[in-house]
């Protein structure tokens, strides 16, 4: 394979710093000796720290789900990606459309984040998504390269093989529906097609395409045996040690 297989969970706004460890002890009873996929969980920043410690011996990297742009200085509330480096952080998510929702972050804010990202050393996980709208009125292939473009504008091909895609259907995300793996795998091959017509072919195939939005043991399989899908980013399951290990062996 041209490119590393990635399973990410994405714990959103969930688990405490005791939940967290109490879900690492639980993981340890059941994760795979031999992985042959990078796994890493994204947790809130305010764990970040008590996950690095309790993931260590699982080899799971700990993630961030999001990031401010500016370096540092007068923006109260906010983490700079530095800090989060600092801490050992590998993976940023990185405009994902709950924040793209309800943070009124734009393919602007996402563009500064993913330099931001790259530019501290780390690997942005960059989300993308079309709307049911957008979808029945077959504009998904349009929306999806826009979103692709306008995040990666000014990021040289040496940096984004350190880039992964994560394709994430906001119709499938948290609602049980799935996009079929043939809709799945379509927009991720198209993903690359963008990619390719940026960069050449060469670091297309380099590159990590994750699909997220209801990824769970019993569609896992078959999503990830798509060709353009290397991955998954993994909300709702990645909260139960058991699902999460049955989709981390689905990818072994
Ligand atoms: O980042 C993860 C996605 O939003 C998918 O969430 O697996 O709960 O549908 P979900």
């Amino acid at each position: 394979r041209y490119r590393k297989t990635v399973i990410a969970g994405n714990w959103k706004m969930n688990m405490t710093a005791t939940e967290t460890k109490k879900f690492a002890e639980e993981l340890k009873k059941i994760m795979p000796r031999a992985k042959w996929c990078d796994t890493l969980i994204c947790v809130p920043a305010c764990n970040i720290q008590t996950a690095a410690k309790a993931f260590k011996d699982l080899r799971i990297s700990v993630g961030a789900e999001n990031v401010y742009f500016e370096e540092k200085g007068a923006y109260t509330g906010e983490i700079s990606a530095d800090m989060l480096k600092d801490l050992g952080v590998k993976y940023v998510i990185v405009g994902h459309s709950e924040r793209r929702q309800y943070f009124c972050e734009t393919d602007t804010t996402v563009n500064k984040k993913v330099h931001a990202v790259l530019n501290a050393g780390m690997n942005p996980i960059i989300c993308v998504g079309e709307s049911l709208e957008q979808r029945e009125t077959g504009i998904t292939d349009e929306w999806i390269a826009l979103q692709v473009k306008s995040a990666l504008y000014g990021v040289p091909a040496d940096k984004l093989r350190r880039c992964i895609i994560a394709y994430e259907p906001i119709w499938a995300i948290g609602t049980g529906k799935t996009a079929t793996a043939e809709q799945a795998g379509e927009v991720c091959t198209n993903i690359r097609a963008t990619i390719r017509s940026l960069y050449g072919a060469r670091v297309a195939r380099s590159v990590t395409i994750q699909y997220g939005g209801s990824m769970n043991p019993k569609n896992a399989a078959e999503l990830l045996a798509q060709p353009d899908i290397d991955g998954g980013l993994i909300g709702g399951a990645a909260l139960k040690p058991d699902q999460f290990v049955d989709i981390i062996n689905a990818a072994n």
